[in-house]
């Protein structure tokens, strides 16, 4: 009689497959064991097969044996399995449990940035009057943001403490420090006349500090055409006044010094807390315009003809008017925003009070 169907052997059997099944501890591993325990290779499976090579008669009690421990692993693998089953039906339930009494997660809805808010405004101000928008490279060269400008070579504005100056030394290369080289880049490229609105980032080599930012926000503004005057530009400027701050305000020019503009002037708006009272003899005083009763707003004035000739636009037949504004700073003012660090550092908490203009 073959060793396999000895009691012994069969025993052996049935309890190293008692162990597999009882060592599974998950449905995986159960399959696993049950292919090693009573699969075709198994010790039972064999014993069953070499029952085969008995003369008849004697096949009874071996077979008998064989049927009893194939049976009893038989129960024993579908209890295991059942129990492996009703373990994972539980942990399946618990792990992927859904409380359907919580909140929805809201998905945080976005705030556009109030300098991207401010610079479209005025922008539409502009198109509106049958202006256009002009953009220029932030990577400029020294002769669009000084020499074209009427910088002369020794101009305090181009020293590194102001300027961005970009490897290697004479590339000729700056980071441009203001929006006026677009100036220059429209009067080459456009026909006259020229209307044109350009918002854009600048830099200048200033450290990070409540008031200064190396990087900040300007809006330039450039018309060129026959018959201008300081007259079309104070109107210009109303119109932006308005925009900004709203209507019936009164705008102010201050004379100043830009190279690229004669003459020169800094523009102020009325202060639109106070309107000015703030000034007045007996006035309350006013946070927003240190009761000045004036907000300076940025620079403006008749294009100097050295301009014009460096772009070769005859100044005999064209004049031109010219302003620029720093965004931030005139955000500041309107909305009693007293550290510019507030916009460049993405806090949602600062954005979000601007609303969510779409
Ligand atoms: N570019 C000047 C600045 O950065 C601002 C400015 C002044 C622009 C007068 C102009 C202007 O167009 O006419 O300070």
């Amino acid at each position: 009689m073959s060793d396999l169907l000895t009691p012994d052997a069969l025993d052996r059997a049935r309890s190293d497959a008692l162990d597999l099944f009882a060592r599974a501890t998950d449905l995986d591993a159960l399959a696993t064991a049950r292919t090693a325990a009573i699969g075709d290779r198994s010790p039972v499976a064999m014993a069953r097969r070499s029952l085969g090579t008995l003369p008849g008669p004697d096949r009874a009690e071996p077979g008998r044996r064989v049927n009893a421990v194939s049976q009893a692993l038989q129960v024993a693998y579908d209890a295991r399995r059942d129990a492996l089953e009703l373990e994972r039906d539980e942990r399946v339930l618990r792990e992927e449990a859904v409380d359907v009494t919580a909140l929805p997660g809201r998905l945080p809805v976005g705030a556009r940035h109030p300098l991207t808010t401010v610079q479209e405004r005025i922008v539409d101000v502009f198109v509106a009057m049958g202006w256009e928008v002009a953009e220029g490279p932030e990577l400029e060269h020294e002769w669009f943001n000084f020499d074209a400008l009427n910088f002369g070579k020794d101009h305090p504005a181009r020293e590194m403490q102001d300027t961005l100056f970009v490897a290697p030394e004479g590339s000729g290369l700056v980071l441009r420090t203001h929006t006026s080289p677009v100036q220059i880049r429209s009067l080459l490229t456009r026909d006259l006349p020229v209307y044109v609105v350009c918002p854009g980032r600048v830099y200048r080599a200033d450290a990070l500090d409540a008031t200064h930012s190396p990087v900040f926000a300007q809006l330039e503004g450039l018309a060129v055409d026959e018959g201008l005057t300081m007259a079309h530009l104070r109107g210009t400027l109303d119109a932006f006044a308005t925009a900004m701050f709203g209507a019936g305000l009164a705008t102010r020019l201050r004379p100043s010094y830009f190279p690229f503009t004669e003459p020169s002037a800094e523009l102020d708006v009325q202060c639109f807390a106070c309107r000015g009272a703030s000034a007045e003899p007996g006035g309350e005083p006013c946070r927003v315009c240190s009761s000045e009763g004036w907000i300076e707003v940025g620079g403006c004035g008749m294009v100097n003809p050295a301009v014009l000739l460096a772009c070769g636009v005859d100044p005999d037949r064209y004049s031109g008017f010219a302003f620029g504004m720093g965004l931030e700073r005139t955000l500041m003012f309107r909305h009693g925003i007293t550290d510019i660090r507030d916009f460049y550092e993405g806090d949602q908490r600062f954005t979000h009070a601007f609303g969510l203009e779409a």
